[in-house]
């Protein structure tokens, strides 16, 4: 989500200016700073980080921070750093333009309603686009700030998504990866007048786009994973067989507490209904240990959904209590050595668990959709269940979908040759 936010605010900047990127910090005019603040560790790296860029950048040089931290902290960021020129609000990107022209500007109304503005365009990789269907979310679970930094959800009409998807598709990209903090919850909350469209019809609207071969999403809720989409997940052959199912805990009394709206076995019948409709598809997942109160056998709850769903990816952390969240006020937070204990175990076992997926990709053959050059003659892709490949090869392969047989395997990609 912030990777995009942080093209849109190229884009917009572009319109009034042609600014273009830099890697040396001494060019730069304007330096931004797109923050997040789901966990605590990098709102306090963003001190430090203005601090060394305000000593090495260029006199003149505007510092401007953006994002989830600038929505929670506001003008309170000026105050600590006199040296930030503008803070722009994660769901305040169209004002960009505004707040750079304006000394010490604050934009970070998190009610602002950009659902139908029409950003301008800009795109890191011209193969891969990256589409917003939503902005907010209307959740709460206890554990998350999200919805204080981005503010209630919204829909963003489907004209405007399957335009924005047909514009990528018409400048080379094969893949879109819609984007929202609830995808599959699409749909409920239009701010204009919409025909009713759910995220399954959504997908269906998208798939009939010519040329898109490719469709991918982050991140749905398994809250709302019913028959009917897992179903359109399992049979459309554009949606790649790749789904996030962010668990949290495996525990039904600490889910209860985190407000996640689902039990650990609505959780399992919904990964075992992906495995059986669709056994080639992966699943990844988040997971957060240390939540208040999680006792040894919430956390054995846990450890025994890894090891029924197996999952191909874990994202997972240790609690971080966070500002206005509800979870940060209760009395029963876990000492730090008890949650950083179980993760190390959480993600031991992982690990085990993937060397024996990845091994097992040994002499598989994928489609591989290859999108970046790498240094010393390679090229990136990634197959239709989200691995990540590397081959031998040239810019020729950019923006194709090529079949690929694995000749080496590692726990964080695949390395092939490409099939006659
Ligand atoms: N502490 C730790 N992890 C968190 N996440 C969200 N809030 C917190 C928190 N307070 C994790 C969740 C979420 C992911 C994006 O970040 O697992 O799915
Ligand atoms: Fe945060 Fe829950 Fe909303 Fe996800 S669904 S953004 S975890 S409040």
């Amino acid at each position: 989500m912030n990777v995009r936010d942080s093209e849109h605010m190229i884009a917009e900047l572009n319109r009034e200016e042609p600014y273009t990127l830099t890697e040396e910090l001494r060019e730069a005019d304007l330096i931004i700073i797109n923050t997040c603040s789901v966990r605590e560790k990098p709102v306090s790296r963003l001190f430090s980080e203005i601090g060394i860029f305000n000593k090495h950048k260029k006199k003149s040089a505007k510092i401007g921070v953006a994002g989830c931290t600038a929505s929670h902290l506001g003008k309170e960021i000026i105050k600590r750093a006199p040296s930030v020129d503008f803070v722009l609000g994660a769901r305040n990107i169209s004002k960009i333009n505004e707040v750079v022209a304006k000394k010490h500007a604050v934009e970070i109304d998190i009610n602002y309603d950009d659902s139908s503005y029409a950003f301008g365009e800009y795109r890191t990789n011209p193969f891969k686009a990256m589409v917003n269907i939503s902005m907010g979310c209307d959740k709460s679970c206890t554990f998350c700030i999200v919805p204080a930094t981005r503010g209630d959800e919204v829909s963003i009409p489907s004209e405007l998504i399957v335009q924005e998807i047909q514009k990528s598709v018409d400048a080379g990209a094969k893949e879109v990866m819609l984007l929202g903090q609830n995808v599959n919850n699409y749909g409920k909350h239009f701010t204009s007048e919409e025909d009713a469209c759910n995220f399954t019809q959504l997908l269906q609207k998208i798939s009939k786009i010519d040329g898109l071969e490719r469709i991918r999403f982050t991140s749905p809720h398994p809250l709302h994973m019913d028959d009917e989409f897992l179903q359109e997940f399992a049979s459309n052959p554009k949606i790649c067989k790749q789904i996030h199912v962010p668990l949290q805990s495996g525990s039904s009394s600490l889910l209860k507490e985190m407000k996640r709206g689902y039990s650990k076995e609505w959780f399992l019948d919904r990964c075992a209904k992906i495995r059986n409709l669709c056994p080639e598809a992966t699943i990844s997942t988040d997971i957060i240990v240390g939540f208040p109160g999680e006792s040894d056998e919430d956390f054995e709850d846990t450890m025994d959904v890894l090891e029924q769903v197996r999952f191909e990816q874990l994202f997972s952390f240790k609690y971080s209590p966070r500002p206005h969240t509800k979870a940060a006020e209760f009395d029963n937070q876990i000492e730090k050595e008890v949650a950083s204990e179980r993760l190390t175990r959480l993600q031991s076992r992982h690990t085990e668990i993937l060397d024996d997926i990845m091994d097992a990709q040994m002499d598989k053959e994928h489609m591989v959709y290859f999108d970046e050059l790498k240094a010393e003659g390679r090229v990136s892709g990634r197959s239709d269940d989200g691995k990540l490949f590397f081959v031998h090869g040239s810019e020729e392969l950019l923006g194709k979908i090529v079949k690929v047989k694995v000749n080496k395997t590692s726990r964080g990609a695949l390395e092939g040759t490409v099939c006659a």
